[in-house]
């Protein structure tokens, strides 16, 4: 266990910590149930199912999504939402008011809520604005402190649209091996086509790959991500994670997702909403409010406008939402547009052509 460099990273309490031994863990097989302190029947519909505890990490739905992205299942752990890995993360490596994580704004909001509930210090290493949002790698490793823990990349990454060069990428992972645990979310991967660093996690332990069901697989309703790490730190956040992190409802849906089927209906989805980001990229850039927009390879794009106030309430007068970035790093009237059906983005650009 010592030879990882990883674990000397965690906090020391939990590493020491026996997690909490659920019923499910303890036994499997038997006929009758009687261990869990569960009903036997759900009085409701009558129906045996909903009224027994889920398996804590379900080895049906853990052996598809091994497949799905190409690792081992001992590297996988199914979460409430990406959202959660993260914050696990946040739980396993920073002691409160004591460790920091680093991040790259403008990027996802997420890292720093879990670092401020968590008491951890965030330092800010700002993508470069002049180079489309490109991590400064040298930037980063010069920020590196002992209480740096985790470094957070998002890629491709939100709210900007584009990928973060995989060479930078991997030079962090690879230069931060016994000093920090390299976060790479890439929530929004399938939109870029290219592959994932999970390819990398072989011989690069400090390397954590964060996936979801909520964007090219359309299930955000069902809150389940995926955490993909070496075994090692898998087990560590097993313990720290809930006992029963995935419903038996989230469990037959994400089964259903992830099928032959399933995943090519996926994929043909991910190719209607590239082409929509094509057309919708091409049609912003002719618009009179429009004065930058910048490559996108997720399913939103970025650009800046004139006046972000006036573009947001000629949209919300049509019943259109976006989102106004104007409070990120370096985005000063900035908005952000998910892409949605041909309708629905042709109702959004109707309404910012009229301002
Ligand atoms: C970069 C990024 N990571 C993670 C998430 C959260 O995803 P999940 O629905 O899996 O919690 C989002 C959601 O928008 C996101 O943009």
């Amino acid at each position: 266990m010592s030879a990882d460099p990883v674990l000397s990273l965690l906090r020391p309490e939990i590493l020491a910590l026996s997690p909490y031994s659920s019923a499910r863990k303890e036994s499997s097989g038997g006929r009758i149930w009687l261990d869990a302190n569960e009903n036997p029947l759900t009085p409701s519909t009558g129906k045996p199912l909903l009224n027994r505890y889920p398996e804590p990490q379900p080895a049906d739905l853990i052996a598809r999504l091994a497949a799905y992205y190409a690792v081992a299942e001992n590297n996988i752990l199914v979460t409430r939402g990406s959202d959660e890995g993260i914050d696990l993360l946040l739980r396993a490596f920073c002691r409160a008011g004591q460790d920091a994580i680093l991040i790259t704004p403008p990027t996802y909001g997420m890292y720093a809520v879990s670092a401020a509930i968590q008491n951890a210090r965030v330092v800010a290493v700002p993508l470069l604005a002049d180079k489309n949002f490109a991590l400064n790698p040298e930037a980063v490793l010069a920020a590196i402190t002992p209480s740096v823990k985790l470094v957070f990349l998002c890629s491709p990454n939100n709210p900007t649209g584009a990928l973060l060069a995989r060479r930078d990428v991997l030079q962090l992972v690879q230069e931060l091996l016994s000093k920090a645990v390299v976060v790479v979310d890439e929530a929004y991967l399938e939109f870029a086509g290219t592959p994932s660093l999970t390819q990398e996690l072989a011989g690069n332990p400090n390397l954590v790959v964060l996936r979801t069901l909520s964007k090219a697989f359309g299930l955000a309703g069902i809150r389940c991500g995926v955490t993909i790490a070496s075994p090692t730190l898998i087990s560590v956040l097993q313990k720290i994670i809930a006992p029963y992190p995935v419903p038996t409802p989230v469990l037959e849906a994400a089964l259903a997702a992830i099928t032959t089927d399933g995943v090519t209906a996926a994929q043909r989805s991910v190719q209607g909403l590239i082409a929509e980001r094509i057309r919708v990229t091409a049609r912003l850039a002719t618009l009179p409010c429009v004065r930058r927009l910048w490559p996108s390879d997720s399913n939103f794009i970025l650009f800046e406008v004139t006046d972000s106030a006036r573009v947001m309430s000629a949209t919300r007068a049509v019943g259109v939402v976006l989102r106004d970035r104007s409070r990120d790093y370096s985005l000063t009237n900035c908005v952000r547009m998910t892409m949605g059906t041909p309708d629905e983005n042709n109702a959004a650009l109707e309404a910012i052509a009229r301002v």
